[in-house]
């Protein structure tokens, strides 16, 4: 029955840019109908700590708006309106929406966008449904939730539809989410709040508590992305990290080495890893056998940490790799749901009528 568009409806979806959304913790990322990705931004506004309003300046979200992390001048605040993958401060989110979606669909603004958002697995309604609204009130015409394991899994072209199952590990900046895909839907999942985010913080109370060295969610990041790994590198780097001495507060240089910083992050992967082994424990035999020939992909930023699929392999024993292009495979997935939109209306998990 959804799946059948009204004339109407076609229309409208001739004159107006159709979008796919991935609204991450981290980064957002925009699809739009026939021209692949056209937007790819951290996750980041800067609003005016007095008046709440979003900065009325070109840098006020995105990009421009996360070098203000940590480093914000009195009246200014840098917020992340998302957290562990949902979103923490709804106004905010639909601010960053707003500006994302006009900016995604240029000039050609005569018909509001019919949207396909992913979100994670196994989040509450009141959450899919802060994302719908929030969409809506930005501009959206029709909202279309999808899970994000799944987008994942069909932007890497993984074979979704057919029964043999797959297993798909997306390690996003706020969560991990893991799911057992068969005939286009999750077996068995989880989601869990462990992923680019806690890395950085563990990273940062790392160096303090072994440097005495007090560093920001930027220079922990930036430490992660040189010199962290999760398996021994082939040549061990180091690094001078800037920060502020916990004793004396003045500021100071220290230099950290890969082999700690890997040892720091020990923690947060192996949670990953008991996630992932949870989950297995859960999957049907036939499609544990079926993990056996297929394997694990890792999607996500996380899967751009060296090493990180020789030590989920270590840990479950099954083949472990990285999907191509991990950063944009749930905003590809979301592309393709768009250009199908007409045949998975009535298989996308939510919509703006629910
Ligand atoms: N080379 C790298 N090594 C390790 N981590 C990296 C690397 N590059 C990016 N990351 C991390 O990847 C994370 C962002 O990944 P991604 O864009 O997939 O997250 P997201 O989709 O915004 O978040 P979520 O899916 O949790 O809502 C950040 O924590 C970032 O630090
Ligand atoms: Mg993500």
């Amino acid at each position: 029955m959804a799946n059948v568009l009204k004339p109407f409806d076609w229309l409208l979806g001739r004159f107006s840019v159709d979008m796919g959304i991935d609204l991450g913790t981290a980064n957002t990322l925009v699809t739009v109908k026939g021209r692949g990705i056209v937007l790819n931004e951290p996750s980041v506004v800067a609003v005016n700590r007095d008046t709440g309003e979003v900065l009325n300046d070109g840098q006020a979200v995105g990009e421009g708006a996360r070098t203000m992390l940590g480093r914000t001048p009195g009246r200014v605040r840098a917020v992340r309106p998302l957290k562990d993958g949902v979103i923490a401060d709804f106004e905010i989110a639909e601010k960053m929406l707003r500006y994302f979606i006009r900016k995604a669909a240029g000039s050609n603004t005569l018909v509001k966008p019919r949207v396909v958002i992913s979100v994670p697995i196994g989040v509450t309604t009141v959450a899919r449904r802060a994302v719908i609204q929030s969409a809506e009130r930005a501009g959206a015409r029709k909202v279309h939730l999808v899970d994000e394991p799944l987008a994942a899994a069909v932007g890497i072209g993984l074979p979704v539809a057919e029964s043999r199952g797959c297993l798909i590990i997306d390690i996003g900046g706020g969560t991990t989410e893991i799911a057992v895909l068969a005939l286009a839907e999750a077996v068995v999942a989880a989601s869990l709040p462990v992923a680019g985010d806690e890395m950085n913080e563990t990273i940062s109370k790392y160096l303090r508590s072994a440097h005495n060295l007090l560093i920001g969610e930027l220079t922990s990041e930036s430490i992660k992305i040189n010199i962290g790994s999760a398996w021994p590198l082939e040549q061990e780097l180091e690094m001078e990290v800037k920060g502020r001495d916990s004793i004396t507060g003045l500021p100071r240089t220290a230099v950290v080495n890969s082999i700690e910083i890997r040892e720091a992050l020990k923690a947060p992967v192996e949670k990953i890893a008991v996630a992932i082994r949870q989950v297995l424990e859960q999957a049907p035999p036939e499609i544990s056998a079926d993990l056996v020939d297929v394997g694990a992909v890792v999607v996500g930023g996380g899967a751009l940490l060296p090493g990180i699929d020789k030590a989920i392999q270590s840990q479950l024993g099954i083949h472990t790799r990285i999907g191509d292009d991990p950063l944009t495979a749930v905003a590809r997935g979301t592309g393709v749901f768009l250009e199908n939109l007409d045949v998975y209306s009535a298989a996308l998990a939510s919509d703006s009528e629910n």
